[in-house]
């Protein structure tokens, strides 16, 4: 009889193990990069779509711009890197320097508005600063 007991006890011990690791939160798989919880919001995105991505994405054939910044890969930097680029994002687009000025001359309607430039910066610059909380 005992040993029945005991086996009816080790097996409720060992119930209580895997539920206490069934409990636990995934753990995220190691990598290079970490959750920023980073995403582009809607009117950013459709100015950034009209202005930007025909260079700065992983499939530009514009490789000088892809080294530069690929919106689409942003979400993959670690913090301190995404706080850099957006600064640089916000920067140059307050200088009016994004879209180079020869490609406007052929696409005039790739240019930023005061208006447009506004959103992107804006956007840039609280993104980084929530990262700097
Ligand atoms: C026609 C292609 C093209 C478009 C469109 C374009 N860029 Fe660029 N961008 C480039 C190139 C080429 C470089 C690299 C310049 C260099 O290396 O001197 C660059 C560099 C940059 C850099 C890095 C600047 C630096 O000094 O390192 C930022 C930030 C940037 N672009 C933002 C933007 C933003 C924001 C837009 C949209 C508003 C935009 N670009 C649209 C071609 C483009």
């Amino acid at each position: 009889m005992k040993r029945v007991t005991l086996f009816i006890l080790a097996i409720f011990v060992g119930l209580l193990f895997i539920g206490a690791s069934l409990n636990q939160p995934k753990q995220h798989p190691i990598s290079s990069t970490q959750d920023t919880g980073f995403e582009i919001p809607q009117d950013v995105q459709e100015i950034i779509d009209n202005s930007c991505m025909g260079c700065h994405k992983s499939d530009s054939k514009n490789d000088k711009a892809k080294k530069k910044l690929m919106f689409d890969r942003l979400g993959e930097l670690t913090k301190a890197r995404l706080v850099g680029k957006l600064t640089e994002i916000s920067e140059i687009v307050n200088k009016g320097d994004m879209p180079p000025k020869k490609v406007l001359d052929e696409y005039p309607d790739m240019a930023l508005t005061n208006e447009t430039a506004k959103i992107i910066s804006d956007w840039a610059d609280n993104q980084a600063n929530s990262y700097l909380k």
